[in-house]
């Protein structure tokens, strides 16, 4: 028999720093009429400068180990998706299986910029109905301060940082990944992009001088090309299980702007407002940890009750995008 890959236990972790528009003001020419009307975004954590990925994907993966009953011993795989790793190499993965004392479990980063949970929640229902692994750990973690220029009003204002993790198990009651669907198109690469630290352009004196380690966004490109993404990947998810617009409980899209989500909730008329959930407004875009902070804390506030669908969706730097439905047991 076929196992079937279900979300076990969720956890999440966000740093203690608020960083509100308030403060933002002072930092650059900007006004928190702007960003609310813009984004949506109210405020923003920011990790401590001795506060790293691993250590956001640390405390996440634990709660999220705890929340499923389980112990790390018992953990056979881990898969973090981040595109702010603490190194280039060794993996993030490697640092979280450490301080885990996941003993028996290997593991991996997975690099899908914003879509990167849903990536990673891929390949775990993948391993897992295959009946390689019984247990894996997904963890999306990003310190996105480490990488945001914030003299440039233009991304500074977006992003925040956080982390959030799943067990993905053959056993136990959860929730059921009953079809994920990811996609990719390298055409518009460079709309969203990191363009130094690679082998393409190596950190040097003139990098830094030109401030190439920065996130560097057409923003108003990216906004156009999310919008038809995220819909396009939420219907074929849907198609794939038979499931109508209509039998979706709970929408999470990632939280990237206030107007892409309400673009892409305009498809789901039945759902109330509160059913589209949000940690837009006091997390900003925390990239590839924003789908599962918020799935987390709605578990954490509301009974899903067995049978209710949640749809799940994402886009990023690639482009890349996705989209899952999981259903309640
Ligand atoms: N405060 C005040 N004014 C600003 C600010 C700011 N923080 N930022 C930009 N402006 C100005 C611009 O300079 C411009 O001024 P101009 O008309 O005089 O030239 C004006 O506001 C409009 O700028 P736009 O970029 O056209 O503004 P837009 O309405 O497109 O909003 C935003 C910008 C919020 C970035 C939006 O385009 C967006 O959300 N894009 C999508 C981002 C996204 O989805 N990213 C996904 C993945 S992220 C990842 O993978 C890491």
């Amino acid at each position: 028999m076929v196992a079937k890959a279900k979300i076990r236990g969720t956890g999440s972790y966000l740093p203690e720093r608020v960083l509100s528009n308030r403060d933002l003001e002072q930092m650059v020419e900007t006004s928190d009429e702007w960003i609310v009307s813009r984004t949506g975004m109210k405020e923003r954590r920011i990790a401590r400068a001795d506060e790293f990925t691993s250590d956001m994907g640390i405390a996440a993966a634990r709660a999220a180990i705890e929340d499923a009953g389980l112990k790390p011993e018992e953990i056979d795989f881990i898969l973090v998706a981040t595109h702010t790793p603490d190194y280039l190499f060794p993996s993030t993965a490697c640092l979280i299986q450490k301080a885990l004392g996941a003993k028996k479990a290997g593991g991996m980063d997975v690099q899908a910029a914003c879509t990167g949970y849903i990536y990673a929640l891929s390949i775990a229902k993948a391993f897992v109905e295959t009946g390689a692994y019984k247990n894996i750990l997904v963890v999306a973690a990003e310190k996105l301060s480490s990488i945001t220029n914030y003299k440039d009003r233009s991304t500074c204002v977006l992003f925040g940082d956080g982390a959030g993790a799943c067990v993905v198990s053959a056993e136990g009651k959860g929730l059921l990944i009953e079809s994920i669907q990811v996609g990719a198109d390298g055409e518009q690469a460079e709309l969203l992009m990191l363009p130094a630290g690679g082998s393409r352009l190596p950190a040097s004196l003139d990098t830094v001088t030109n401030g190439q380690h920065y996130i560097k966004m057409a923003g108003n490109e990216v906004f156009k090309h999310a919008v038809r993404r995220m819909e396009t990947a939420c219907k074929e998810c849907l198609d794939a299980v038979g499931a109508l617009e209509k039998e979706i409980s709970w929408l999470i899209p990632h939280q990237a702007n206030m107007r892409i989500i309400d673009a892409i909730a305009k498809r789901f008329e039945h759902l109330p407002p509160e059913r589209i959930f949000k940690t837009i407004q006091k997390y900003g875009n925390t990239s590839s940890s924003s789908v599962v902070i918020a799935l987390d804390e709605l578990l954490k506030a509301h009974t899903v009750k067995t049978g209710e669908r949640i749809l799940l969706t994402a886009f990023g730097s690639g482009f890349t995008w996705g989209a899952a439905v999981l259903r309640a047991e």
